[in-house]
């Protein structure tokens, strides 16, 4: 028999989480980087969006060879993000305001300046060695792997040193943790649990679903890397890591848990997130994120992938929804429409799909303004190393400069990076120096300050959604059914709970559209809708309207 476990109630199912990119988000000394103070400067704005959870990325002491993902003292804070008192302000400044923190641990690798890895490699008896994967070189070259963020994409670093390779999905410098040796995995727990002592209320596992290795190292099919997480993700040792780090510090507190990544299949999915298997709480799936890669996707696939994630979660699990973080373009332009003329519209009309699905929404900072891809057109606007990387890897296989330089504008994460936009001042408010990364030029036009004055605001917009959210448990917990699935342009679907019916109505699509959904709205309340005037049978590009039924 099915459990229905989708329907119980949890703080953290109803909550709205808030992703702030820390190095991007308010710079309080004049460094050009985003730091704890400049956060804790912005509390009251945190707390103004009605959000429940606060998540960081990384905030730990990092070489920064992938802006934080490469953890060099996983209890020590980054320097040009502050200090341990800072940490500690700004959760208490979070707690003081009803918000909760969840922080990223990174832990499928470290740093290599990581000071186990230094002792790792030292000698082939230090008793760190298997807190890593190791190959010694008299074996011969080690099975192919491939790595996501290196030149070459090898993922098997040679080490003259103990004359051995190491391994790393990642960037280089991001040697892979052996999970196998229990050892490194107490250090990971009491890790954890050091944080969870000072009152954090939740774990984003980065890249977890990579952890678990097949340590026979059988040789993969050439090509693989096309199907890398079919190949790699999910090894079955995966879950006996997990219920051990339930049982050692998820389940002693009060702390929510989610996975970057969901798996390769529902079954996947389900062995990390259902209640019963006392793993994690939630997990985000790639497969909607993945199908905008290049420019352009199939609408009515969009609408089939949420679809199916919804009914395969509808009486077991749960999941999260999102539609951009540190990793993507910036959502508005990516699934709508940034043109200056429908940027605001369809903003709005996103962050109304995202606040009314299942799954608890994670909204990425500055898509509450609507804010988009700046547009770069160099190759020194970039600054991410693995993009970088991927750049001159495309270049030594014969892509043309400017070919590469078109796709990076769509879809490089550095899209998703650039300063939150505070005000009209000089670099929008974010610095009183040189910004780590350029400022979006629309930020005379599109920043807080303007917005908290306008009610017609993308951002009142987001709260209001937010406060809809609150009030509406059929948008948290109602079922979900898709209407007029074939429809090119409409996304419409009911959400149904406990005797309520709410009918949400989004048009995708810069051409007005009608919708065929068999409900007659003529005497339906619109709860929300993002144009000014009411919302008629023929809907306007990308308008969006909530009714109660
Ligand atoms: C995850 C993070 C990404 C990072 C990578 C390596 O995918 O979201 O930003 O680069 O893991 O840690």
């Amino acid at each position: 028999m099915i459990q229905t476990d989708s329907s119980e109630q949890r703080w953290w199912k109803e909550a709205v989480v808030y992703q702030l990119y820390p190095r991007s988000f308010k710079d309080s000394d004049g460094d050009g980087i985003g730091d704890l103070k400049g956060i804790i400067e912005k509390l009251d704005y945190l707390k103004s969006l009605g959000v429940d959870v606060v998540w960081l990325n990384p905030i730990y002491s990092s070489p920064n060879d992938d802006n934080g993902y490469d953890v060099s003292d996983y209890r020590g804070i980054m320097p040009e993000f502050g200090t341990m008192q800072d940490f500690d302000a700004l959760l208490k400044g979070m707690h003081e305001r009803g918000l909760k923190m969840v922080l990223d641990i990174v832990v499928n690798h470290s740093s290599d300046e990581h000071e186990w890895f230094k002792q790792s490699r030292s000698s082939r008896d230090n008793k760190y060695r298997d807190y890593y994967h190791w190959w010694p070189a008299e074996k011969g070259k080690p099975p192919y792997r491939y790595s996501l963020f290196d030149v070459n994409h090898d993922a098997w670093r040679y080490d003259s040193l103990t004359n051995a390779y190491y391994l790393h999905y990642f960037g280089v410098k991001q040697p892979d943790l052996n999970w196998e040796n229990p050892k490194l995995r107490q250090e990971i727990y009491d890790m954890m649990k050091f944080w969870a002592e000072k009152g954090v209320d939740g774990f984003r596992l980065d890249a977890f679903q990579f952890a678990a290795k097949d340590t026979s190292w059988p040789e993969l099919p050439k090509g693989y890397e096309k199907e890398f997480a079919k190949h790699v993700a999910m090894k079955p040792a995966i879950h006996g890591y997990l219920k051990e780090m339930h049982e050692q510090v998820l389940s002693k507190y009060d702390v929510m848990s989610v996975a970057e990544g969901a798996g390769n299949s529902f079954e996947d999915a389900h062995n990390l997130v259902d209640a019963d298997r006392n793993e994690l709480n939630m997990a985000y799936a790639f497969e909607a994120i993945d199908l905008a890669k290049s420019n352009g996707y199939n609408f009515v696939q969009f609408k089939q992938v949420f679809s199916k994630w919804d009914s395969a979660f509808a009486a077991k699990g749960w999941l999260s929804i999102f539609l951009a973080n540190h990793d993507n373009a910036r959502m508005v332009t990516r699934w709508a429409n940034d043109s200056p003329e429908y940027r605001d519209v369809a903003a709005k009309m996103l962050n109304t799909f995202l606040l009314s699905m299942r799954g608890t929404p994670y909204c990425y900072y500055g898509d509450e303004l609507g804010m988009n891809n700046p547009g770069f057109t160099k190759i020194s606007d970039y600054k991410d190393g693995p993009s970088l990387n991927d750049y001159t890897y495309k270049l030594n296989n014969g892509m043309k400069p400017e070919d590469i330089l078109k796709e990076m504008r769509f879809s490089c994460r550095d899209n998703g990076r650039t300063p939150m936009q505070w005000n009209v001042l000089a670099q929008a408010g974010f610095t009183t120096g040189v910004p780590w990364i350029a400022v979006n030029q629309n930020y005379t036009s599109v920043n807080v300050a303007m917005q908290e004055k306008d009610d017609n605001s993308c951002l009142q917009y987001f709260k209001r959604m937010v406060s809809l959210r609150k009030a509406e448990k059929a948008l948290v917990y109602g079922k979900y059914n898709l209407l007029d699935a074939g429809n090119q342009q409409v996304y419409a679907y009911t959400r149904e709970w406990q005797g309520k019916k709410l009918l949400v109505l989004l048009n995708f699509s810069a051409k007005p559209a009608t919708v065929n959904t068999g409900i007659n709205t003529a005497n339906a309340k619109a709860l929300i809708h993002n144009y000014s005037t009411a919302p008629a049978a023929t809907l306007r590009p990308y308008e969006a309207v909530i009714y109660a039924l």
